[in-house]
């Protein structure tokens, strides 16, 4: 197992690519923190990984809100007395062309997309640093990389987050290692939200894979930068998009 008796809070993870990412970290050994808004699908994921014979609690979270993000890492160390491992995967989308763009709708993706990955970061370093070893992880996008039509919030925030990333693994090593992942088109309820995969056929013809990808494409990512199969990478943009844009 991978990720033996590490602890693992992941963010989003009641649905989509976050909960594939939480169920792979608890088979691989990891006792796992579900963070979510959704209580139902939080219980759910929570029950799935027990009923696997692995443990997992759950954190009810709206990354709006700073108290309660300060409370993910409150509750972590309650439950389990450490993190080694902080996987920043929530994410909000926003679809608004740049006239239509309200601040409030900018500074709520922000919040959710930067905001809470870097506080939460900066709650977690500490114990990290002195353990001497700790991975964080954050989801950004292809839209991180390349601006598309019609999302300046969501891509100036994902840019800003792989940013983050690298300013991360400056400030945060030797110790700590600091990866985001930048996922191209993923079988989600975000991509459901914008017309499921005929919305993005363009990404889909123009990857040399030609499909779209499946959430647990993505867990076997973020596992690889959480153990220490990837010990020597820090401060990478990793894509896992099917190869589009090559
Ligand atoms: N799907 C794609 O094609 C794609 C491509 C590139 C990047 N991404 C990124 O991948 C990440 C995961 O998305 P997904 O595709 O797996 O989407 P998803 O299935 O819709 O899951 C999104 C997760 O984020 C959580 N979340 C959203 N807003 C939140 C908030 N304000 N506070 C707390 N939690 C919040 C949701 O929690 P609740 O449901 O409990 O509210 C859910 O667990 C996101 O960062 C997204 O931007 C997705």
């Amino acid at each position: 197992m991978k990720l033996k008796d590490k602890v693992a809070i992941v963010t989003g993870a009641t649905s989509g690519m976050g909960r594939a990412t939480a169920v792979l970290f608890a088979r691989e050994g990891a006792k796992v923190v579900v963070v979510g808004r959704n209580e139902k699908r939080a219980k759910e994921v929570v029950d799935q990984i027990n009923n696997e014979g692995n443990e997992a609690i759950y954190v009810i979270a709206d990354m709006l809100n700073l108290d309660d993000v300060k409370n993910i890492f409150t509750q972590t160390i309650e439950k389990f007395g450490t993190v080694d491992i902080l996987f920043n995967n929530a994410g909000m989308l926003s679809i608004t062309p740049l006239q239509e763009l309200s601040i409030e709708e900018w500074e709520n993706t922000f919040k959710v997309n930067v905001t809470a990955p870097l506080l939460l970061a900066q709650l977690v370093a500490p114990i990290m640093k002195e353990k001497g070893k700790g991975v964080i992880i954050n989801t950004s996008s292809v839209a991180g990389a390349h601006a598309h039509h019609g999302m300046a919030a969501y891509v100036s925030s994902k840019h800003a987050l792989c940013g983050l990333t690298k300013s991360m693994a400056w400030e945060l090593g030797p110790e700590i290692r600091v990866n985001a992942i930048l996922p191209g088109a993923i079988v989600t309820a975000m991509l459901e939200s914008v017309g499921g995969e005929d919305a993005v056929i363009h990404l889909k013809e123009g990857s040399p894979l030609k499909r779209v990808g499946a959430s647990e494409e993505i867990a076997t990512a973020a596992l690889f930068l959480a153990s220490d199969d990837s010990s020597f990478v820090t401060g990478q943009l990793i894509r896992v998009d099917g190869g589009i844009d090559i």
